[in-house]
C-alpha cells in the first residue's frame, strides 16, 4: 500500500507537446502532489521535444524510457513512417557532436540516456509498455478478449501487485483474470479503487490522447484510489506548429484535433 497521505501523479506519452505538458504541470501543482513519475515517450510526434525534456527534468521525481525515447537513442525499428520520421528528426536535432560544447544539448541527451525502463515503489511498479517488456510491449484493450494467454504471461511477470503503464495512449484498467478492459468512462467519477486484485492500469497520454477526448490525460494516486484527470490545453497552437514544421507530418496535428 502507498505510504499514508502520499499523493502521486503519473504522466505518460508527452510526445514533445509543450502546450499540453505545461497545462498538466499547472494542474498537478494546484493539487499539491508529492511525487511525479513520467512513464516515457517524452519525445516523438510533437514539435517541442527540447522544451518538454527541460520541464520534465525540472519537475518529475522519476523519468522512465518509452519506445520513442529508446528509438531516438538507438534506432526506430518497427515504427510507421510518420513516427520514424519524427524520431529521426529528434535524433538529428538533439544528438551531440563528438566535440559538442553546447551544455544544454549535452544535458538533454544525457537525460535520454539516463531514462530507466522500470521503477518500483511500495506495491507499485511503473513502466512504459508492460511488466514483461517494459519499453516496447503493448497491453491492448483487446487483449482480455483476443489474447488471454498473453495477458496471463504479462501478469505472471509482475513483481508488484499493481502495474502502471502508458504506450497505447488509451486510459483504463485490466485486472488479473478479467475478461474485459475497463474503460475510464465506465468507472464512476473516473476512479478505480485498488483492491487485493492484481491490475495493470493505463494512465493515458498527456500529449497525444487517442480515446476520442482531446484533453490531456494523467492519473493521481492517493489513499489507494486511482483517479484519471483531464486537462484542456491550447491544441490549436500545437497543431499550428506541427503544420508549419518542415518534417513533422500533418497527420500528427490532425489526430490532436480528434483525440485519436
Ligand atoms: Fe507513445
Amino acid at each position: 500500500m502507498l505510504s499514508a497521505g502520499k499523493k502521486i501523479a503519473l504522466i505518460s506519452d508527452v510526445h514533445g507537446n509543450i502546450e499540453a505538458l505545461t497545462a498538466v504541470m499547472a494542474d498537478i501543482q494546484a493539487k499539491n502532489v508529492d511525487i511525479i513519475i513520467n512513464l516515457g515517450d517524452s519525445v516523438g510526434y510533437g514539435p517541442d521535444p527540447e522544451l518538454c525534456i527541460d520541464l520534465l527534468e525540472q519537475r518529475c521525481t522519476t523519468n522512465l524510457c518509452g519506445n520513442h525515447d529508446y528509438a531516438t537513442l538507438h534506432h526506430a525499428e518497427g515504427f510507421n513512417p510518420v513516427a520514424k520520421a519524427a524520431v529521426d528528426y529528434v535524433r538529428e536535432m538533439m544528438r551531440p557532436a563528438p566535440d559538442e560544447t553546447d551544455t544544454d544539448k549535452l544535458r538533454r541527451w544525457k537525460f535520454l540516456e539516463n531514462l530507466m525502463p522500470l521503477y518500483e515503489l511500495d506495491d507499485f511498479e511503473f513502466m512504459h509498455g508492460s511488466p514483461r517488456q517494459p519499453i516496447t510491449e503493448y497491453v491492448l484493450p483487446s487483449d482480455p478478449e483476443m489474447d488471454p494467454f498473453k495477458l496471463e504471461s504479462i501478469f505472471s511477470a509482475m513483481s508488484r501487485r499493481w502495474a502502471f503503464v502508458g504506450h497505447t495512449h488509451f486510459p483504463g484498467v485490466v485486472e488479473d483474470d478479467g475478461d474485459m478492459f475497463i474503460m475510464v468512462d465506465d468507472l464512476p467519477d473516473a476512479c478505480y479503487p485498488l483492491s487485493e486484485r492484481k491490475a495493470i492500469i493505463n494512465v493515458g497520454s498527456v500529449g497525444q490522447p487517442r480515446d476520442h477526448d482531446i484533453r490531456s490525460c494523467y492519473v493521481i494516486i492517493e489513499n489507494n484510489l486511482v483517479t484519471w484527470q483531464r486537462v484542456e490545453y491550447d491544441v490549436e497552437s500545437t497543431v499550428a506548429k506541427i503544420n508549419a514544421h518542415p518534417i513533422l507530418d500533418e497527420h500528427s496535428a490532425y489526430r490532436l484535433r480528434l483525440g485519436r
